[in-house]
């Protein structure tokens, strides 16, 4: 077949749905009401004030004497809920946390009642009125103070400990990166309605599929009595990807009262409702010989999981066996079960948080030896997937490096640490690598052509903010041969053809490929329905020598002999056209990662302690960029959140009892305006055919990951002084 004219792909368009959401009319999941006149009701969670024990006593008289409380649900009185196995959900090693099915208390936060109300006003004052007895047991949620008690992960090359020994230069260092929570800005919230045995779910979710296996298996219902909806996700960077309790708690509330419940979290219940980035921490020994070459690596990490479910992650480990040339390799993973709620991934999983020891022990290296870290990267660049023998698909790391160092002004860096001022400010520059796997997953998407011309492509995927509407679009649109404006892509709702989960920065890659493989289907029917046709001008033409642009079937080489899809389909009394897409991505013969190189410029008052990041630019090897602004909107997005996650983010936890004391936005520090000013992005763009048709590796997951170490290099070359825990605080630089 003869290749479409590129139109929409690769321009910077703007989102398709942003005046939806600018002007109110995007319906995310708690703005849904689907009560009739009556309205939904409204549920409250009640959480745990205690971080381990018992429930002892439940007096419910004052909540369910107040005007408006229709039932208050707790352990006592609840329902025993099947809770069976659910075995192609996200759910972990271990058993997920039930509601209300006993009286152990697990965490600080863990939801113990649920108060169901007409008004949210009467259910939040009725949850206060609530008297829950207890019996405390002492709690363990300090990372640090708790011995490992999962099984080693562990991942060996060659012998590091020897070469070790007879390394020319030996560093020994240990991170501790910070427990983060995503914090996006739509609160987590479910409305349930049953229909008899038929439930829908409206939910913040990136993955319909997700609260759906999770809610038949646990009411023991089948998966296809439940519908999930969710057209519009605001912001979520990896805590949506998982059915938390909360969406059984509104499921429970709404079959025990019979009506339609809507359950919104509130922001103090985000840092316990659902999951966070877990703190780690990560001892990282590096021998190398006088010119840099890497000899020996050893990790040796912990990291924070619940007492009744292990989560561990693969991204931190990751890194360490294939982005660098190291013969000698030895990693040792183990997670410590605390009392606490179990973590999930947060942008960049593991990768993010590997790449701040593994990077910051590179510019530790670095500087021990007196090269410069772009060149000492260089110097070990591998030439294959040292932990696979695999060669990598596509990398333009080297290339990153290049491009960022001259865009950046690397040269005019004086390389000894503390060695510039600006008045009372230090200024430092710094760099680090970013890498992320190219995941990829099967799906399919309908795609249907109308007798006006407009096309309408549906597939369960989700946008969280990435821009899935619009890129879907865009690629819909050139492969169909139709302006962007009489496309339509739907997303979010378990009626539409199955998709895979919306993280990973797998959907442009997959649900791209997909889309654009069913409305290539389509183009070729009716292209078929046309040389097929002795009335159509095309009739007789070979089928590969036509393309379709604006909506019009025309000869590649002859542009004046063709028609339009409405002439097409009217003539032929069609008054539409359909296709499944589909795409199942192959055996990969390749190692596959995209990758960045970040730099950060930094100011540090020299009495105070305060960083300022002054400016910062990341390069990136994403593969092809479908969307380039959505695509400056997640490097951009990212370096905000790297930012927070090297200088402000961090959940403080009060191990006296594991109440989270920063539970909000004004404690729990994000960046704002004034931490954030000249931000860039820069694309080294080629294709990755290996990945898939589209050429794409995945873009929202990289941009964070070389973030906060660029930053922490760039504090070390302002300063002299080495932090290595985030996120570097004033205090830790005084
Ligand atoms: Mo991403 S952490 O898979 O939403």
């Amino acid at each position: 077949m003869s290749p479409q004219p590129q139109a929409a792909v690769g321009a910077p368009l703007s989102r398709v749905d942003g005046r939806l959401k600018v002007t109110g009319q995007a319906k995310y999941a708690a703005d849904q009401d689907p009560g009739g006149p009556e309205g939904v009701v409204h549920a409250v969670v009640v959480d745990s004030r205690i971080g381990r024990g018992r429930i002892t006593g439940v007096d419910t008289g004052a909540a369910e004497a107040h005007p408006g409380v229709l039932k208050v649900i707790h352990h006592r009185n609840s329902p025993t809920l099947p809770y069976g196995p659910n075995p192609g959900s996200l759910n972990l090693p271990g058993e997920r946390l039930r509601v209300f099915q006993d009286d152990q208390v697990r965490f600080h936060g863990q939801p113990v009642a649920v108060v169901v109300a007409t008004t949210l006003e009467a259910a939040q004052h009725a949850a206060s009125l609530m008297e829950i007895d207890y019996a405390a047991e002492s709690s363990e949620t300090d990372l640090i103070e708790t011995p490992a008690t999962g099984d080693p992960v562990t991942y060996t090359r060659g012998d590091a400990e020897a070469a070790l020994q007879s390394a020319d230069v030996r560093l020994e260092m240990t991170y501790r990166p910070a427990r983060n929570h995503h914090n996006a800005m739509e609160l987590h919230a479910t409305v349930a309605r049953w229909e008899g045995d038929r439930l829908t779910v409206w939910d913040k979710t990136q993955w319909v599929q997700s609260p759906r296996a999770e809610l038949a298996a646990n009411f023991g219902i089948p998966a296809e009595s439940v519908r999930v909806v969710s057209p519009f996700v605001g912001g979520a960077f990896g805590n949506a990807a998982r059915a938390w309790p909360h969406i059984t708690v509104a499921a429970l509330a709404a079959r025990e009262t019979g009506r339609p419940v809507k359950l919104v979290l509130t922001r103090r219940q985000l840092y316990f409702g659902v999951g966070y980035r877990p703190a780690y921490e990560y001892k990282v020994r590096l021998g190398s010989d006088r010119r840099g070459l890497l000899t020996a690596m050893t990790h040796e990490l912990r990291g924070e999981t619940s007492r009744y479910e292990r989560f561990s992650e693969r991204g931190v480990l990751a890194p360490g066996q294939m982005l660098y040339t190291t013969p000698n390799v030895s990693q040792m993973y183990r997670t410590v079960a605390l009392d606490v709620n179990t973590p999930t991934p947060m942008r960049g999983p593991g990768y993010s948080t590997a790449a701040f020891p593994l990077e910051s022990a590179m510019d530790e290296l670095a500087h021990e030896l007196g090269i410069d870290p772009i060149e000492l990267r260089r110097r070990n660049e591998p030439e294959n997937d040292q932990a696979s023998g695999r060669p990598f698909s596509t990398r333009r790391l080297r290339e990153c490096y290049t491009v960022g160092a001259r865009e950046f002004g690397w040269s005019r860096r004086n390389p000894r640490p503390r060695s510039t001022r600006d008045g009372d400010w230090l200024i430092g520059t710094g760099m680090a690598t970013a890498v992320y796997d190219t995941l990829r997953a099967p799906g399919q998407a309908g795609v249907r052509l109308d007798a006006d011309g407009t096309a309408a492509i549906e597939s369960s995927t989700s946008d969280m903010g990435p821009g899935t509407y619009t890129s879907m679009t865009q690629v819909a649109a050139d492969a169909l041969g139709l302006a962007v404006r009489n496309v339509t892509f739907r997303l979010g709702d378990t009626d539409m053809p199955t998709a895979p989960l919306h993280g990973g920065s797998l959907t442009m890659a997959s649900v791209g490929s997909i889309v654009q493989n069913g409305c290539d289907t389509l183009r070729q029917q009716a292209i078929r329905l046309a040389v097929e046709d002795e009335d159509s001008p095309l009739s007789g033409a070979n089928a590969d020598d036509i393309v379709v642009r604006g909506g019009r079937l025309h000869l590649k080489d002859n542009p004046a002999r063709g028609e339009t899809y409405r002439q097409l389909l009217a003539r032929n009394n069609r008054t539409h056209l359909e296709a499944l897409g589909s795409w199942t991505p192959g055996q990969s013969r390749s190692a596959m990662y995209a990758y960045g190189a970040v730099f950060a410029e930094v100011a540090v008052d020299a009495r105070l302690g305060l960083v300022r990041v002054r400016r910062m630019l990341g390069v990136f090897d994403a593969g092809r960029i479908i969307s380039p602004k959505l695509a400056d909107s997640q490097a951009i997005g990212a370096m905000v959140g790297g930012i927070g996650m090297a200088l402000l983010e961090h959940t403080v936890t009060d191990h006296r009892d594991g109440r989270i004391v920063n539970a909000n936005l004004a404690d729990y520090l994000v960046p704002v305006n004034a931490d954030v000013t000249n931000l860039k992005a820069i694309y080294v763009e080629g294709r990755d055919d290996e990945a898939d048709p589209l050429g794409v590796k995945g873009l929202g997951e990289v941009v964070v990951v070389g973030v906060a170490p660029a930053v922490a290099n760039a504090v070390f070359h302002a300063t002299g002084r080495r932090v290595r825990d985030l996120p570097i605080t004033a205090e830790s630089l005084l």
